[in-house]
């Protein structure tokens, strides 16, 4: 059985092959009991959750306020602007102080650093909701919107074509486990973190699916199920704009990219988008899983949050 009670949730790189499973099993069950059975569940009762933002955001905050809300829980929404984190108190008082106060962080931060040393001082689980290296919740949502479209994961090849940013990173330490394949496209210079490449290869191995990186897009998509990609532009990176979207030229996703992917293809992306990145008529069109993608981070932070708060889940 799976227990992830008190655990820390900062990349998927820390999660089993069957944990992984068990996140997406226990997401798509809920969904289920809430969405269409109507059942009222609140397991978080009593519980609150600290959610500090040191970045702007739409899908991590609204889908963990809803979410914790929904379960009987009160999330508290916390800017850089709002606490003293960082300005007039330490990293270290602050994580302590929280762990008196609440029962779970959700932070989302520029440096990966700032959530390792928020593990090492609090007391309680930190989930990581985006930071310079990982993206890892939103990586749960993208297979659960898969799972749900495909019926299963397992042989599914999926291709990023874009920036070697955090949200690839996060693919690339699940995809083996849950025995996707991978195809990575990134402009030269834009390649992912090298570490991470030895980590995926080592998982693909491991599991014996494929692992492909690869500065052709046409290449990372030819017999693919699902084409992916985010912004050429993370936040912080707003200064690198110009350049960035020279060296991306030709990274565009459209249909033309399309025609060398299987016939069932379809669309990811975590949102929010920019034209340049995709088009208009592979982003608006029926292949395109986007809005249920949106959606299912709702579906997904509720069980990462519940599963670690709560022993025996929501059984
Ligand atoms: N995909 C995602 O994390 O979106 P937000 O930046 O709006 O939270
Ligand atoms: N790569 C993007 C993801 C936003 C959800 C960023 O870091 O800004």
């Amino acid at each position: 059985p799976v227990n992830l009670k008190g655990r820390s949730f900062l990349t998927l790189k820390d999660f089993s092959s069957d944990e992984i499973k068990h996140l997406l099993w226990v997401s798509g069950d809920l969904k289920h009991r809430i969405k269409h059975e109507k059942q009222y569940l609140p397991l978080l009762q009593g519980k609150s959750i600290a959610m500090i933002f040191e970045k702007r955001s739409t899908r991590t905050r609204i889908s963990t306020e809803t979410g914790f809300s929904l379960l009987g829980g009160h999330p508290f929404f916390l800017t850089s602007q709002d606490i003293h984190l960082g300005v007039n108190e330490s990293s270290t008082d602050t994580a302590r102080v929280l762990s008196g106060l609440s029962d779970i962080v959700l932070a989302r931060v520029y440096s990966h650093t700032t959530l390792e040393e928020l593990v090492k001082d609090a007391s309680i689980p930190i989930i990581n909701g985006l930071s310079d290296l990982y993206h890892p919740i939103q990586i749960l949502a993208d297979f659960l919107t898969l799972q749900e479209h495909y019926g299963s994961l397992s042989g599914l090849t999926v291709s990023w074509i874009g920036d070697g940013n955090n949200v690839l990173h996060s693919f690339m330490m699940t995809a083996a486990k849950l025995g996707v394949h991978l195809r990575v496209a990134t402009p030269k210079g834009y390649d992912p973190d090298s570490s991470i490449i030895q980590e995926a290869q080592r998982l693909s191995k491991q599991h014996g699916t494929q692992f492909l990186l690869t500065s052709d897009p046409v290449e990372a998509a030819r017999g693919s199920n699902v084409l992916v990609t985010d912004t050429w532009v993370s936040m912080g990176q707003e200064e690198e704009k110009k350049q960035r979207i020279k060296d991306f030229l030709g990274y565009q996703i459209t249909m033309q990219t399309g025609s060398v992917a299987k016939p069932d293809w379809t669309f990811l992306h975590c949102l929010p988008r920019k034209q340049e990145e995709v088009d208009d008529q592979v982003f608006y069109s029926p292949r395109s899983l986007v809005f249920p993608e949106a959606e299912n981070r709702k579906w997904t932070i509720m069980v990462i949050i519940m599963v670690e708060l709560l022993t025996e889940g929501p059984h």
